[in-house]
């Protein structure tokens, strides 16, 4: 009897420690990692609609005709491809940034200049905030694959990138 007791005291205890391990990870987890309050996700990817890291496919022609179509009405009265106008260069976009990142950039400028250290930088640097255009996840997603595109046609040319920032940092 005193030996039942004592094994299931152990073995609750046991699971005490555990299961206080398991909350101690999950609030490591939600933890804001770094000194801007955002989480790692969102320092590489950037914050917005997109969420978790996309599985990316090969660059679609179809998709690659629609974005650029979209880029040519909504995005070009600020940027170019290989100079800087309103916004920076947009050739290397898709080698300098994550996909999840510019999916971000595009659908919610706003918290993105506000709030990430790269959108802070940018806007520092063009002074002028980028608006949203309102495009649509699957819209984004096209002019996603026209700024893999360019930047892959790019590489085949060997076109010269535009610095993004006067100093010399990314
Ligand atoms: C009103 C002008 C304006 C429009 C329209 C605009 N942008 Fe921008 N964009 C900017 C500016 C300015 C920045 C730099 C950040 C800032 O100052 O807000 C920027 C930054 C970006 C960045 C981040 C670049 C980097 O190096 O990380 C991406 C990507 C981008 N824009 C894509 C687009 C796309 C795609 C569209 C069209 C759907 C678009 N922008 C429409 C002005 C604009």
């Amino acid at each position: 009897m005193k030996l039942i007791t004592l094994l299931s005291i152990l073995s609750l205890s046991f699971l005490i420690a555990c299961g206080g391990g398991e909350k101690k990870a999950e609030q490591e987890a939600a933890k804001p990692a770094n000194p801007n309050g955002l989480t790692d996700f969102e320092m590489e990817h950037g914050i917005g609609p997109v969420k978790e890291e996309l599985q990316l496919g090969a660059i679609d022609p179809a998709k690659v005709a629609a974005g650029e179509k979209t880029f040519k009405s909504l995005c070009a009265p600020c940027h170019k491809l290989d100079k800087r106008l309103v916004g920076p260069a947009q050739r290397y976009t898709a080698d300098r940034r994550s996909p999840e990142f510019i999916l971000n950039m595009i659908m919610n400028p706003d918290e993105m200049t506000k709030r990430h250290p790269t959108g802070k930088k940018l806007l520092a640097e063009y002074l002028a905030p980028m608006s949203n255009q309102n495009l649509t996840l699957d819209q984004a997603k096209e002019v996603l694959d026209y700024l893999r595109s360019v930047a892959k046609e790019g590489h085949e040319k060997n076109i010269e990138a535009a610095p993004i920032f006067s100093g010399q940092q990314k």
